[in-house]
């Protein structure tokens, strides 16, 4: 399963760092983040709320554009390791200068110059999507975009949103996906992991995103599953981290083979993989054991991820070689 080559869209840049990371970096900078890990080292949190506040605190040794050179070698290293050829992954200027563009071009810079030297090293591709988080609000989300807008590049690729999505509505930062959208970036939105199938349909509506990062519980509305597969909206699923989460009791009760049945497009993530104790490897071999997964469906996840990945054409022809060729 390590082996089999892989390609992930959903994957948070500080909720990849693992949890000896930050405690190196809190020991380096005399910052007490004890409470924030249980006795064996994991992260400890109780629920998802609780999770983002821990999330959050874990970013607050990631003081600059260092720590994150820092953490993009120790991800693309991890990545490449579960025989992951091409990423994209969640970046919050709220995380990395604050929403000031002249402080996120330095964190940028500083973050492609580790994913340059990655790809000749290991052969594995990174590609940003510049991410706002849903419970900072709307006229935060709209620093976010201007950043994203700022620095849409080859390299920064969409524009999405996480953080807790019973937080206002999807048409409270239309503005900010519009804004990102002008500048030429592909849209993905987080919705349907908690707030249910409305939630994923109100996105839809309001924000016009290419892929939902989750979208799982659009399974509770077969129309809506109907509109996703017409559209071509690509779900970004993450099994582990829902199961983690309580989002479902166990995998055997994911939707996610009842979603495929229905034309829906589905591809596979970790999320925020040392949060959730999961690697690209671990959901493939949980996914192979539960539903009987084999060869052929992982090429499909693999080649569906492709089609639906935001980077221009030349990079998806090297990534295709990648998966068929290696
Ligand atoms: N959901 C929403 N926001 C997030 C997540 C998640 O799983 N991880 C980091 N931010
Ligand atoms: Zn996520």
């Amino acid at each position: 399963m390590r082996d089999i080559k892989k390609v992930e869209l959903h994957l948070h840049f500080e909720g990849a760092a693992p949890p000896a990371f930050i405690r190196g970096l809190a020991q380096e900078k005399n910052v007490d983040l004890s409470k924030i890990f249980r006795e064996d080292g994991s992260y400890a949190y109780r629920d998802f709320s609780h999770f983002l506040q821990v999330y959050e605190a874990a970013t607050s040794v990631l003081t600059g554009p260092e720590e994150f050179a820092r953490l993009t070698r120790a991800l693309l290293e991890e990545s490449a390791s579960h025989g992951v050829v091409y990423t994209e992954a969640f970046l919050s200027p709220d995380f990395c200068g604050g929403g000031d563009v002249a402080a996120w071009r330095e964190y940028l810079a500083a973050i492609q110059e580790v994913a340059d030297t990655a790809e000749r090293d290991m052969g594995i591709s990174l590609r940003g999507i510049v991410t706002c988080i849903r419970h900072f609000g709307p006229e935060q989300a709209k620093a976010v975009a201007t950043c994203a807008a700022e620095t849409a590049s080859e390299w920064v690729v969409g524009f999405g949103m996480g953080g807790d999505e019973m937080m206002g509505a999807p048409s409270d930062f239309a503005w900010s996906f519009d804004c990102a959208r002008e500048a030429g970036l592909a849209i993905t939105t987080h919705a349907g992991e908690w707030g249910g199938a409305k939630s994923v349909r109100d996105s839809v509506e309001a924000l016009r995103p290419a892929r939902i990062g989750h979208g799982v519980q659009a399974i509770d509305d077969p129309e809506l599953c109907d509109l996703l597969a017409e559209r071509d909206i690509v779900l970004e699923v993450c099994p582990g981290s829902n199961v983690f989460l309580g989002v479902y009791p166990k995998l055997e009760a994911h939707p996610i083979q009842r979603l495929r049945d229905r034309g829906v497009k589905v591809t596979i993530s970790t999320d925020d993989p040392p949060f959730f104790h999961t690697t690209m490897t671990r959901e493939y071999e949980n996914l192979s054991r539960v539903f009987g997964y084999d060869e052929s469906d992982f090429a499909d996840f693999a080649n569906t991820a492709l089609d639906a990945a935001f980077c221009d054409e030349a990079t998806r022809d090297t990534i295709r070689e990648r998966l068929t060729h290696e």
